[in-house]
């Protein structure tokens, strides 16, 4: 899978998602086999780039490249000043984000609420490309909403734009995250369009991803959701098609160690009051239908300082059996997150 110069180790990327693909969890899930990692969405709202989390999600210091850094916004001219002021601060690609369906995002026109003004689309593709050198990659979902599905069209004024990759979610944005993923827009897309193409949505297993790279013949697939709290996930897929083999769960010392890690990295990235309170749901994801994992959970809510909380995880594990053991599902019936999903 090449993006512009950039060769990627395989065709496994990590999707977007705010609040979750910070610098720790990205460099987490390249080490744990994913080939590129988006980074959170930045709006182009210059009035904002001087906010705490804005300044945070620019940061990528030690991370893995390629570095993509992901924008936001609907005026071709603000998201061209925002491509290269990160460009500026160490962006070698820029992922354009027209597929975000979030009330936030779509109030003031960006994210997927673009599909509805596809002459607006094709001033920002190529405002953004002419406005910088590196490679400018555009993630969308289907179409507003599923009698008119603009997927075709957006991709094709994506390659005559000059974009050098399609990222495109099998959702309209009246879908929300509602149902199932649709593979046959982008199957349809693929065999239209000759720029990398990588399928999105609902992946979240190894066979799913065979399927889904089968069936749309995508370039490569991203995936969200799965990967929060089991981002060995892409190891797991990157084996099975090299192999056609199941690895076998991860230890239990192995995700604890991991975890902690991940934990550490979060505390020293945000600090002690928004580090244990960030963290909060990345333990809460993790333990997810795990034995006991509900009290636990209740209790490590509660908790109010980074000590404390690292320290009831490392017990949690430790009463979870033997650390040499693999890990376990129990989905429980006192587990209310264990059939979250
Ligand atoms: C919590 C969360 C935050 C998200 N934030 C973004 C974002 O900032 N930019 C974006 O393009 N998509 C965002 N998405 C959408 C995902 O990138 C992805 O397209 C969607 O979750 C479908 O993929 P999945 O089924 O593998 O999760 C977000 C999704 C979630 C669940």
């Amino acid at each position: 899978m090449q993006i512009g110069p950039y060769q990627l180790k395989n065709r496994l990327i990590v999707a977007p998602m705010a609040g979750v693909t910070d610098r720790p969890f990205r460099m987490l899930c390249k080490k744990l086999g994913a080939g590129m990692a988006v980074s959170e969405m930045i709006t182009a709202n210059k009035a904002l780039w001087t906010t705490q989390k804005t300044l945070r999600r620019a940061d990528h210091s030690g991370e893995v490249e390629p570095i993509v850094v992901q924008i936001a916004g609907g005026d071709p001219a603000m998201l061209a000043e925002a491509a290269r002021l990160n460009v500026g601060q160490g962006a070698q690609i820029i992922d354009i984000n027209m597929g975000c369906p979030a009330k936030k995002v779509c109030n003031v026109a960006a994210g997927s609420a673009l599909l509805r003004d596809l002459d607006n689309v094709g001033r920002i593709l190529e405002a953004v490309v002419a406005a910088v050198d590196v490679p400018v990659t555009l993630k969308t979902r289907t179409g507003w909403c599923r009698e008119t599905k603009t997927a075709l069209t957006v991709a094709r004024m994506a390659e005559d734009a000059g974009i050098a990759a399609l990222a495109l979610h099998g959702r309209t944005r009246e879908d929300m995250y509602r149902g199932e993923a649709e593979y046959d827009t982008i199957r349809a897309v693929k065999q239209a369009i000759a720029i990398p193409l990588i399928a999105n949505g609902d992946i979240d297993s190894p066979q799913k991803a065979r399927q889904v790279l089968d069936y749309t013949g995508a370039d490569a697939i991203m995936i969200g959701r799965a990967a929060q709290g089991r981002p060995w996930i892409f190891r797991e897929i990157q084996h099975y098609l090299d192999t056609g083999a199941l690895l076998p769960p991860p230890r239990v010392d192995e995700i604890r160690e991991l975890m902690l890690g991940h934990l550490d990295e979060l505390y020293a990235f945000y600090g002690e009051y928004s580090g244990c309170r960030i963290a909060r749901k990345h333990i809460a994801w993790y333990t997810r239908g795990l034995a006991g994992s509900n009290a636990f959970r209740q209790a490590m809510y509660r908790l109010e300082s980074t000590a404390e909380q690292r320290l009831a995880v490392a017990d949690y594990f430790r009463r979870l059996g033997d650390e040499t053991e693999r890990l376990t599902y129990v989905y429980d019936d006192n587990d209310e997150m264990g059939h979250e999903q």
